[in-house]
């Protein structure tokens, strides 16, 4: 192993590498040049731990991972499940926790029990596909919106949509409701395929200790 090789770790953009700093602290991990609000800097070192840091949108994470841009990425399971990238998932770090869920009016029931051929809309179209043509056996029409996906149903572009849940809220105050769960989600870590062979002492060592921190908060 070479002595002077850095760890580079990909953190998913927004609340998710908030919560990752927080823990990393909690390990000893810390990066003081990422805490500057005005920096626009894209990429934080971490001289005496041989650490690099950089921010990406979430759906980036798990590429910069599988071509090894990364070593470790911090992403929400969403997006593993909707990437599909070759990387390994090696700890789920038990914040960022929502359900990937099937919602829409409460008249939009009969039709999912009744397997009508109905629109969905979401900005996740795998999991949605894998969801209703592989565990339900339902054929249905994928339409990928970008956000705010909960105005699908409102303004009459899909019947339900598949789409995160995490206290609900978006979907009560529309007059919407969850229909089918489809599956629970949380941050996870995930590691480069190489990196897991080449750097394992110094990945399980923080695997383990992000584990110890994590069974304490429980
Ligand atoms: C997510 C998700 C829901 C909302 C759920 O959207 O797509 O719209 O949060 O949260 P709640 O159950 O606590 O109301 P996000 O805020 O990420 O924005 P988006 O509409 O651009 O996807």
């Amino acid at each position: 192993m070479e002595e002077n090789r850095y760890l580079t770790f990909a953190l998913g953009k927004g609340r998710l590498a908030k919560k990752t700093l927080e823990l990393f602290e909690q390990i000893g991990i810390t990066c003081e040049e990422m805490k500057d609000k005005d920096t626009r800097k894209l990429i934080f070192v971490n001289e005496d731990l041989k650490l690099k840091f950089f921010l990406a949108k979430g759906p980036d994470v798990p590429t910069y991972v599988e071509y090894g841009a990364a070593d470790i990425g911090i992403v929400g399971k969403d997006t593993i499940l909707e990437e599909g990238r070759n990387i390994y998932e090696v700890l789920d770090l038990g914040f960022g926790k929502c359900k990937m869920c099937i919602c829409g009016p409460e008249s939009a029931r009969e039709l999912l029990k009744h397997h009508e051929q109905i629109r969905v809309a979401t900005k996740y179209p795998h999991i949605a596909k894998d969801y209703f043509y592989n565990k339900k056996h339902q054929t249905v029409e994928i339409i990928k919106l970008n956000g705010s996906i909960e105005l699908a149903p409102i303004v009459g572009l899909s019947e339900v949509i598949c789409d995160i849940v995490e206290t609900g809220t978006t979907l009560k105050e529309n007059g919407l409701t969850v229909l089918e769960e489809v599956c629970p989600l949380s941050a996870r870590v995930v590691v480069n395929q190489v990196s897991m062979k080449m750097e394992h002492e110094r990945i399980n060592k923080l695997i383990r200790d992000l584990k110890t921190v994590i069974e304490k908060e429980e």
